[in-house]
């Protein structure tokens, strides 16, 4: 087991807490996303604010999980659109409707889509050429959608169900922390 996490302090503070993301030995996924969690929940922990924590949530998904390109947020800001939120990779779409996509078409049916190869999903939206698979993981709260966390790859069937039930968990501690 790793150490307790302390959280980030401001650069104005005189005793700044970095946050190291510890490595994760893992072999198998459930015992990672578990450690995952308890990473994120250590790193969110004492802050509510929405777009630091997408931006900390982001930056850790990124580092910790292998083979990624892309890892980050949308968020609902009308019932029928998304828009571009913190994340880490290379410059993404800003707007996506509701029912485009796979990240709006995740929103629309309130369930996480699995996409093992993003040519074959029709209407997929291509931000970066290099992605081949990418599941979303829509962010529930007080029975809405508030947005999705998306995730790409460049290597096909990436993503399985267990990183499915991982991105999950993941995502009830960034709601749980920030609204
Ligand atoms: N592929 C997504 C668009 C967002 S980017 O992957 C970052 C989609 O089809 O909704």
């Amino acid at each position: 087991m790793h150490a307790p996490i302390s959280t980030l302090t401001t650069q104005t503070e005189a005793t700044t807490d970095m946050f190291q993301a510890a490595t994760i030995n893992s072999t198998n996924k459930v015992d990672f996303y578990a450690e995952l969690c308890q990473q994120l929940k250590g790193l969110l922990h004492g802050e509510s604010d929405t777009i630091a924590n997408a931006a900390n949530t982001s930056a850790l998904m990124f580092e910790m999980m292998p083979d990624l390109n892309w890892a980050g947020f949308y968020f609902l800001k009308s019932d029928s659109e998304l828009v571009l939120g913190p994340f880490q990779g290379k410059a993404a779409c800003v707007r996506i409707a509701v029912g485009r996509g796979v990240c709006g078409t995740a929103v629309e049916k309130g369930a996480s889509i699995l996409v093992e190869d993003v040519h074959a999903f029709p209407g997929h939206i291509a931000c970066d050429a290099a992605s081949r698979s990418e599941l979303v993981v829509p962010l529930h709260h007080d029975g809405k959608v508030l947005g999705v966390i998306d995730l790409d790859s460049p290597t096909a069937s990436r993503f399985d169900a267990e990183d499915q039930a991982g991105v999950e968990a993941l995502a009830r501690i960034f709601v749980e922390a920030s609204y």
